[in-house]
C-alpha cells in the first residue's frame, strides 16, 4: 500500500501522553509530526490516568498501565492508544473498539532479537556451555567433550514458522544446519527449509526443537510427556514462545533421566512481575539447562524499533486515518488524493450507513474523489476524500447520524 504523506501535517498541536519510559525514538517521530509530547517514566493508576488524560488525544503505554473501560469512557477526547510492547491485554480492547478508537502495538519489532538468542542457545546447548560456565565460575575445572557436538549438519525442527520461526531458520541454515518446520498454516519455506505435515514427524527427526507458536488452547502443553517421548534421545528443546506451551514437569523428568540432552527456556507458566522477586522452577539444577528471565526480545534495538513502529502507526492514524496494524479495529489505508479533504468515520455496522453517507455528500454537492470502507461484525470504518469546500459540512452531517461513533476531518 502507498505510504505517501498527507498534504499537511494534521497531527500538529495534538497532545500526546507517553508513560512508562517509552523509547525516545517514539518522542522524535511524534515531535517531528508536530505533536506536543508529555512523557512520564512511570505507569499511572486509574484515577491519576483519567486526570492526566484531560486534553490528551493520544496515549502511549507499555505493559503496566491499565487502560480500563472506565478510563476510556472518562476520556472522550482520546483518539487512539499505542501499546509500546507486544501484548495488548492491559487495554480494554472491546471498549476502545466500540468507542471508535484503534489500539496499536509492535508485534514484529523484536523478532530478530529472539531469533538471535535462539541461535546462541543452540550452540550453547550443543557444547553444554551453560554448565561449563557455571562450573568455572564456581572454581571447578571440568574439561569435557562427551556429548558435545557441532551444530553443522544437525537438524533443527521449528514449531511455528511465523516471523520468529522463519528468521531462526534462515540463521540456522547459515550455520550449516538442516531445517525442518511444522505450522498449522501454510507458509512459504525460506531457504532450504523442509515443511513437515505433523508435529510428530518433526519431533522424530530433529536434534534441536525450537518453539515459536502463540499461546492458544491448541498449543497449551503441546510439548508434554507424550511429545517428549517422540523426540530423539539426547535431543534438545528450546522455548522462547509462551510458558503454557511446555509441560515443565515432564521436561524436567526427561532431562534428569537423560532422555533429553538439554533445554533452553526463556518463558514460564508463571513469571515474576518485578525484577528481583524470587523465582522457582522444577528445571533449576537440571543438567545442560539454560534458564533466562523472558529476555528473548529484550535488546536496545528492539526497544528502539518498538518506539518507531508504534509511533509510526499512531502518526499514520492521526494524519491519514490508516488503521493498518490496529489490533481491535478494521484495518484500512487509502492514499491521499491530491487537493482533497479527508473525512474519517467510524460507525455502527448496520444496513444503510454507506447509503446515508453518500446521500449526505450528494445533497451537499460534494464530489467523493475516493472512498474506502472496512467493517467487522459491529463496526464500520470509512475513509473518504472530498472537495475541500464542503468537507466540514459533510463531516458534521455524518457525525449527526444515529449510527455515528466518531467522525473527524483530518486535513
Ligand atoms: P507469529 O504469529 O508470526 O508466528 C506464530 C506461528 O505459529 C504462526 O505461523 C502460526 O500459524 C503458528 N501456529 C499457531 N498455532 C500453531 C500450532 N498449534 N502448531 C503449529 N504452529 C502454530 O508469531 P511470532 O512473532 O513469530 O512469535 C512467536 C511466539 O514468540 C509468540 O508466542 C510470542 O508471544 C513469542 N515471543 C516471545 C518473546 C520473548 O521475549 N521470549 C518476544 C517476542 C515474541
Amino acid at each position: 500500500m502507498s505510504r505517501s504523506s498527507p498534504p499537511s501535517r494534521s497531527a500538529a498541536g495534538l497532545k500526546v501522553l507517553l508513560l512508562e519510559n517509552v523509547h525516545t525514538s517514539a518522542h522524535e517521530l511524534l515531535l517531528d509530526a508536530g505533536c506536543r509530547v508529555d512523557a512520564l517514566p512511570n505507569a499511572l493508576g486509574e484515577d491519576a490516568l483519567i486526570e492526566r488524560l484531560r486534553g490528551v488525544q493520544v496515549l502511549g503505554i507499555r505493559s503496566k498501565t491499565q487502560v480500563t473501560a472506565r478510563v476510556l469512557a472518562a476520556c472522550p477526547g482520546l483518539m487512539t492508544v499505542g501499546c509500546f510492547c507486544i501484548g495488548t491485554n492491559q487495554v480494554s480492547l472491546s471498549t476502545a473498539h466500540d468507542l471508535g478508537r484503534p489500539v496499536f502495538n509492535a508485534p514484529f519489532s523484536n523478532t530478530r532479537s529472539v531469533a538471535e538468542m535462539i541461535i546462541a542457545e543452540i550452540v550453547m546447548l550443543a557444547r553444554q556451555l551453560g554448565d561449563r560456565v557455571r562450573e568455572v565460575h564456581g572454581g571447578t575445572w571440568n574439561k569435557v567433550s562427551k556429548a558435545c557436538v557441532e551444530v553443522r549438519g544437525k537438524t533443527l525442527g521449528i514449531v511455528g514458522y511465523g516471523h520468529i520461526g522463519s528468521q531462526v531458520g534462515i540463521l540456522a541454515e547459515a550455520m550449516g544446519m538442516r531445517v525442518v518446520s511444522y505450522d498449522i498454516a501454510t507458509k512459504l519455506p525460506m531457504g532450504n527449509t523442509q515443511t513437515l505435515g505433523t508435529l510428530e514427524e518433526l519431533l522424530a527427526v530433529s536434534d534441536f526443537v525450537t518453539l515459536h507458536v502463540p499461546a492458544t488452547p491448541v498449543t497449551e502443553r503441546m510439548i508434554n510427556g507424550e511429545a517428549i517421548a517422540r523426540m530423539r534421545k539426547g535431543a534438545m528443546l528450546l522455548n522462547a514462545s509462551r510458558g503454557s506451551v511446555v509441560d515443565l514437569d515432564a521436561l524436567s523428568r526427561a532431562l534428569r533421566d537423560g532422555r533429553l540432552g538439554g533445554a533452553a527456556i526463556d518463558v514460564f507458566p508463571e513469571e515474576p512481575e518485578e525484577n528481583g522477586e524470587g523465582f522457582a522452577s522444577v528445571l533449576q539444577g537440571a543438567p545442560n539447562v539454560i534458564l533466562t528471565p523472558h529476555i528473548g526480545g529484550s535488546t536496545l534495538e528492539a526497544q528502539a524499533n518498538i518506539g518507531r513502529e508504534v509511533a509510526t502507526s499512531l502518526v499514520r492514524y492521526i494524519e491519514v486515518g490508516s488503521t493498518v496494524g490496529a489490533v481491535n479495529f478494521p484495518n484500512l489505508e487509502m492514499s491521499p488524493t491530491a487537493g482533497s479533504h479527508r473525512v474519517l468515520n467510524a460507525h455502527r455496522n448496520v444496513p444503510g450507513v454507506l447509503r446515508d453517507v453518500n446521500r449526505i455528500a450528494s445533497d451537499l454537492g460534494a464530489n467523493i474523489r475516493a472512498q474506502m470502507l472496512a467493517t467487522d461484525a459491529s463496526l464500520g470504518y470509512l475513509i473518504m476524500d472530498l472537495d475541500q469546500d464542503v468537507s466540514t459540512a459533510v463531516a458534521d452531517a455524518i457525525g449527526a447520524l444515529s449510527t455515528n461513533i466518531s467522525t473527524r476531518v483530518v486535513y
